[in-house]
């Protein structure tokens, strides 16, 4: 059987509600795809109008952070029970952004992908090496470290996203998909040692031009697009692309 490909985007700090609604208007008036699985992660204040606007298609709505407690005295967090209130049905955990500027730590990523399941949203880990760490040779030690707490909460069906450091946002520099089907294929079998067998996706710099290579050649289950999707246009032609190869 063919396998079922993921295309998802985290909008990041991006747009204006008046923005996602251009947006989404110009992703719903191209053609539909099917056969691949689409998500878009925006920022919470648009998430209620990304989820009515997006609904009856095929796109699911993500959430790009939870806090790991429901409710409380957690001044400016947003819990999984909100964001499924919402209309999100996935949830970003651990993007290296929020590792980097919020503090983020393994820790923090397994209580909030437990909340996450708790509340029936599928979490989507991101986990990735440094540009320090890989010239380090610990680049795999560290995507352990980062798997294990991942899907050390189980059960519940976590996906990953491999996305390096260094590939990531203006500044990165495009991995190889021989050296990203090397890792991917590492927390595949961290994985499997754990007795989970997770989605894959890919991240880092992924545009029209790399997409096909990064599940081709790199074995992943799909791509999580940053900058490329901000353009819902580009954003549906990655999909196409996609979609052909599942
Ligand atoms: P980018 O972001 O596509 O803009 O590099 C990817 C990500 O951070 O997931």
């Amino acid at each position: 059987m063919a396998r079922r490909l993921w295309v998802g985007t985290s909008w990041k700090m991006n747009k204006t509600r008046a923005e996602a609604t251009a947006w989404c208007t110009a992703l719903t008036t191209r053609p539909a795809v099917a056969g691949v699985n689409v998500f878009i992660m925006p920022p919470f204040t648009a998430l209620s109008l990304v989820a009515e606007r997006l609904v009856g298609g095929s796109f699911i709505v993500g959430a790009q952070d939870v806090h790991w407690e429901d409710e409380g005295a957690w001044t400016g967090a947003i819990s999984a029970p909100q964001v499924w209130d919402c209309g999100a049905r996935m949830a970003e955990i651990g993007h290296s952004e929020r590792r980097r500027w919020f503090g983020e730590t393994d820790e923090t990523v397994a209580a909030k992908t437990a909340a996450a399941i708790r509340h029936g949203l599928t979490p989507l880990v991101c986990v990735g090496e440094t540009a320090a760490e890989r010239a380090a040779g610990a680049a795999d030690a560290v995507l352990e470290r980062q798997a294990r707490a991942a899907l050390s909460r189980g059960p519940g069906d976590v996906m990953l996203a491999y996305e390096p450091v260094w590939a990531i946002g203006a500044g990165g520099t495009q991995a190889d998909p021989g050296y990203v089907r090397d890792r991917i294929a590492r927390l595949r079998s961290t994985a499997a040692g754990l007795g989970s067998a997770p989605k894959v996706l890919y991240g880092g710099s992924v545009d029209e031009t790399n997409c096909a290579a990064y599940i081709r050649d790199a074995g992943s289950d799909g791509v999580f697009v940053g900058r490329a999707a901000l353009d819902a246009e580009q954003f549906h032609a990655i999909i196409c692309i996609c979609a052909k190869m599942a």
